[in-house]
Order: C-alpha cells, then structure tokens, then sequence
C-alpha cells in the first residue's frame, strides 16, 4: 500500500521519479506526487488521481528541475484522496513521503497542536513531518533527528525525507514497510520495490527494520538507530527489466496470464531430483515432514484460495488433516496450535499483515511454520521458519494469476512429498504425479491458445448482468471461489461462489431468468451430482456455463456456453481450469471499460489491517 521511491544522481530526477513511481503504481493508485530539490529550494507537484494526471498537471505547470527528490503513490488510508492529502507532506524544514501506519498519530498530533504546530491535511504523514521538523529544530542534525521521530512513532512505516538545509542529500527510514536502497554508478535510489529501480540498476540494499539510509554524492550510507555506520551485503535481483514492462501486451494482467507456463516450470524443475518431489534445499526434510499431525494454511484473498486446493490435495493424498484459514481471522481467534502442527502462511508479496502477523502468532504459540512466498526478502519470507519460494518473477497487476498458479504448484509439490514422506503413496505413485505436474505448463499454453478467443466472447455475454453464480463441487469448488473473486475485482460484477450442492438451501432463490451460472465440472467422481445441480439451475432460468473436460459428454439442454479444457487427473484441474476464469475475467473487466490492472479501491501489496 503506496509506493515511495527517492533518488539523488545526475539524471533528471523528476523523469527518474515519474519513471520509478509507474513501476510502484500497483501499490495504490488514488493520488501521486513529487519534491525534487531545485536550485537549492524544494520544489513539490502533487495531484489527486493517477501518475498519469500528475503528469499531465506538470505538463502545464512546469516539472521540478534537478538531480535529488522523493515520490508518492498513494492508497489512501487517513483522509480521502484529494490533493491536499497527496504526499509529499512538509514541516516548516523538512518534506517527506510515506508507506504505512502511524498507530499513535492522534495523540502525536494533539501534542505538536500544543507545542503551535498546525496541520493541513488529515494524514498521518504530515505527524510524521512536522514531528521530524520539531526534533531537527532541537538538534539541526537530519539523522538525530529521524533517530528521535522514529522513537515515537508507533505502526509500520518507510520513510523518504528532504531536509531544506540539506540539498544535497535524500533520507530514508524503514520500519516494517518494506524499502530498499538501490545502488547505480554515481546515483543511487530508494524504492519499495525491486522493480522501479530495475530500469537503472539490479544492485540494491535491503533495508532492516530501524535502518537509516542516507543517499549523496558519495553513493548511500546506512546507519542503525544509535548512529552507527553499517555494512550491508549488496543484493542483485534476478528479475530482468522486462519483468516490470508490459513488453507488447495491453495489460499487466494478460501478460501475466501468458507468463504462467514459465513461471510454473522455473517454480516446478529446481524442486524435482530423479523424478521425485525434493524441498531439502527449503529446509524440509522428511522427517521434519513425518513429524507434522495437522496444518493450517493461513493467508489472504488469492493466496488463501491457492490454500484450499492445497488442502484437498494434501488431505486426498497425505491423509494429514488441513485448516485453511483467513489470516484477518486466524490472528484474532486464539488458535489451538503446538509443536506437531504446521502453519503455512502462503503470500505472493511477503508483506501483507494480517498474514505476517499470522506467522508471528503461530510461532509464539510453538507451532512449525513454512511460507510460500514469491518476493524474495520480504517479511513473511524472512521471518518464516522454513521457506519455499514461488518462482514466478514479479507480478504488477493487482489482480493475481501467475502467483496463484504458482502457488497451486508449490502446494501440489509439497501435498506428493508429505504424501511419499508418511508412506501414503509409493515412489512410483509419486514420480508418476510429478510426471503429470511436468505436463501441464504445456496444457496451459494450449487453454490460452484454444480458449482465448471463446473466453472472450462468453465475457461479452456477462458484461450487462448485476451478479453471477460460480458453482462446482470438491476441487471445483475450490477453483470457483478464485475465479468468482477474480471476476468481481476487475469488472466490478458481483458474483458468488457457491459448492453446487448447497445451492439449493437458500441461494438458489436469487437465480432468476437469464442469471449467468459458471459451473465448474472437471472432477470426474462428482460430474454427475455437479450436472444435476446445473439443471436446477437451468430449470429456473439460468445462463449457464459449463468448464469441463475435453471428450466428456454433456447431457443436451445443459449448457448454453461450453469451455473444454485439455485433460490431466482431476487433482490437477484447477491449474488448467483457472485459465479460462482467469481469461474471463480480464475480457469482462476490458470490455467493461475498466481499468485492468489497477481496478478501484484496491491496491497490491496490503500492509495495513
Ligand atoms: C486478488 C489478490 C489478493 C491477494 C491478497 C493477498 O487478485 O491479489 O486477494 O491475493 O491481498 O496478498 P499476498 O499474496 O501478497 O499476501
């Protein structure tokens, strides 16, 4: 939830920022803004609306001139998006931007109020600002003074800070909220993320919690809150500049709906020796794997759906027992946890908190834990006891694909070898599955190739409707709460997923004529009951759509729309049958005029409550 970057170099900072800033949008959306120092003074342009507004507005106004500044890209969280509320925010001294919360800002602010300070906007930053600017009155030294600001800030945050005296030099501060410090020839960069640096350099630093980095002529300096100096180990990212372009496609999204083969593969091959499952490299072992009596996947949105297909997996095949849990509800709930158990917390960005502070419950209280993580050093990711990293390279588009699709591997992965590991199937049974998991990257580029265009046209035909149904039974169930949460959050359509069975003990009355009804039917074992359920549907007037497999047969009258995918066993479905969802829902969303990548009120990477 916003993206904050800062710069100090020879390029023109302004182009830098905007440049930067776009690579961030996914981070929240409702307003942008920028400070670049100019000749000696701050300059600020800050506009509510996308980057894309800000640019214009600078377009006519002039842009701030020079080669050091900070940038903004807000999710709005204390006071409405407006231009008065866009960062940057100033003290008398002092400008700063902001990624995060300040728990205790109310009564910072009503202290400050006493002390004569005024305030314009009703942010929390602009606390932070003119809290910076009382204690740099105190000491007229910037790091003291951020040293003492951060002492009384309360949440998670990541700071970037200009001081008027200090033109020269660019500020940063991380707690919590992610930040990093890249590192070019003769400039170097603050960002929340890898990829708005990407562009200018792979090397970076990773900012600790309670870390100062301060960036000049010399390159960046990072010091910890008692004023020391530290070194720190320089990273390169090995994600190419591409991986945060949109490289020829329309969207973020459909790019990324392509890039799900790939990233299936770099996720799948590096865990598989001599044809079996292998996460030693993890940290997971068998026997670390026979010591575990029950699981409980824990997560968010997307990713907690990626943990209900796990959990199908690993109970049809590990005969472990499987919770799958909200994160906002699990760390609020006193779960029952101990040694044996296993927490999973699955999490595509690594910062969302309510699953990070899922993990750090479940550890207080004993339990083992694993994150499945595709941001590498992020805090989930660090803070885990064990780590499977999902490989599938940057995702910008708020809506998740290729990170659930990763996910979906991991978690099939990890379900065969707890399965070998507790002696539930054989090694043959085993290579066999890994075998099948090897085939399906090439399924998926033949459902994009053969359902991109039918996909397209059943969109056309949802766009009008107020709600929709998704309907499926066992695995197609599971696979129908994400395509239904896909659907809603880009095209705005309300829809609900519903087990097929269970329709007809109340939500079946909202089925009137011509409601769309997308029923998901992959699973062998359940077609039938699944089929029956579509009839009762189309009894009353249902549209409906069925997603099945090639070669079965569908009784006539049952389906007015049909998605026929390429076959594997039913475990494997739902990594063939999201991508027609995943298709759907984007042509909806494009159809419907929306903004694709950035649908409203949302924003990437959710590091608040
Ligand atoms: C939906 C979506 C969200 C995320 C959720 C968790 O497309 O992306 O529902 O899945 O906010 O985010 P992560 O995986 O970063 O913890």
């Amino acid at each position: 939830m916003c993206g904050i970057v800062g710069y100090y170099g020879y390029r023109d900072c302004s182009d830098v920022l905007v440049d930067a800033l776009s690579k961030l949008e996914y981070r929240g959306y409702d307003s942008a803004g920028i400070a670049v120092f100019e000749d000696g003074n701050i300059k600020i342009a800050k506009s509510k609306g996308r980057l894309s507004d800000l640019v214009k507005k600078m377009e006519k106004t002039g842009k701030p001139k020079g080669i050091a500044g900070i940038g903004h890209t807000r999710w709005a969280t204390h006071g409405e998006p407006s231009d008065i509320n866009s960062h940057p925010h100033c003290g008398k001294n002092v400008t700063i931007v902001h990624n995060g919360i300040i728990e205790n800002y109310r009564k910072l602010k009503d202290y400050l109020i006493s002390q004569g300070k005024t305030f314009v906007s009703d942010t929390d930053t602009e606390v932070v600002a003119q809290l910076l600017d009382f204690y740099y009155c105190r000491h007229s030294d910037p790091v003291k003074a951020i040293i003492e600001t951060t002492e009384d800030l309360e949440g998670s945050f990541a700071l970037a800070i200009m001081f008027n005296d200090y033109p020269e030099y660019i500020f940063a501060l991380r707690r919590e909220s992610p930040l990093i410090v890249g590192v070019g020839e003769n400039e170097s960069f603050i960002a929340s993320d890898v990829p708005a640096i990407l562009k200018y350099t792979k090397n970076y630093y990773l900012l600790e919690h309670n870390e100062i980095a301060v960036l000049g002529r010399y390159g960046a300096k990072i010091y910890d809150l008692h004023y020391q100096k530290l070194q720190k180990e320089l990273k390169t990212a090995d994600w190419d500049m591409d991986a945060a372009e949109k490289c020829g496609y329309e969207h973020f999204m459909i790019k990324e709906i392509n890039e799900q083969p790939t990233s299936v593969k770099t996720t799948v091959l590096p865990r598989i020796k001599d044809g079996m499952p292998t996460l030693e490299e993890c940290g997971i072992d068998d026997s670390f794997l026979c010591g575990i009596r029950q699981i409980h996947i824990v997560a968010c949105g997307t990713a907690m759906h990626a943990g209900v297909v796990g959990k199908y997996a690993i109970e049809k095949l590990a005969r472990v027992p499987v919770n799958v849990e909200i994160a906002s509800e699990f760390r609020y709930k006193s779960p029952i946890l101990d040694k044996s158990d296993l927490v999973i917390i699955i999490s595509q960005s690594g910062e969302t908190a309510d699953s990070l502070a899922a993990l750090k419950l479940a550890k207080s209280l004993g339990a083992k834990t694993l994150g499945i993580v595709n941001v590498k050093g992020s805090s989930i990711a660090r803070e885990a006891e064990k780590l499977i990293y999902t490989l599938a390279g940057p995702e910008i588009a708020v809506a998740s694909t290729k990170a659930y699709m990763v996910q979906l591997s991991v978690m099939y992965l990890f379900a065969f070898r707890l399965a070998f590991a507790k002696g539930k199937i054989s090694q043959s049974e085993c290579e066999n599955y890994i075998k099948l998991l090897n085939e399906i990257p090439d399924k998926i580029s033949e459902v994009i190739e053969n359902q991109l265009e039918n996909s397209q046209y059943i969109a056309s035909k949802l766009i009008n409707s107020d709600s929709l149904l998704y309907i499926g039974r066992g695995l197609d169930y599971a696979l129908s709460m994400e395509g239904s949460l896909k659907l809603k959050e880009i095209s705005y359509i309300h829809s609900e997923a519903y087990a097929a069975g269970e329709l007809k003990h109340g939500t079946i009355s909202l089925v009137t004529e011509g409601m769309p009804v997308i029923a998901v039917a992959t699973q062998d074992d359940l077609f039938d009951k699944t089929i029956s359920n579509i009839k009762e549907v189309k009894a009353r007037g249902a549209t409906t759509i069925v997603v099945l497999k090639d070669g079965v047969e569908l009784p006539s009258d049952v389906a007015d729309y049909i998605i026929s995918l390429p076959k594997t066993i039913d475990l494997l479905m739902p990594m063939i049958a999201c991508v027609p969802l995943q298709l759907m829902a984007y042509y909806s969303a494009l159809l419907r005029g929306n903004d694709v990548d950035k649908p409203r009120n949302l924003a990437k990477s959710v590091t608040v409550e």
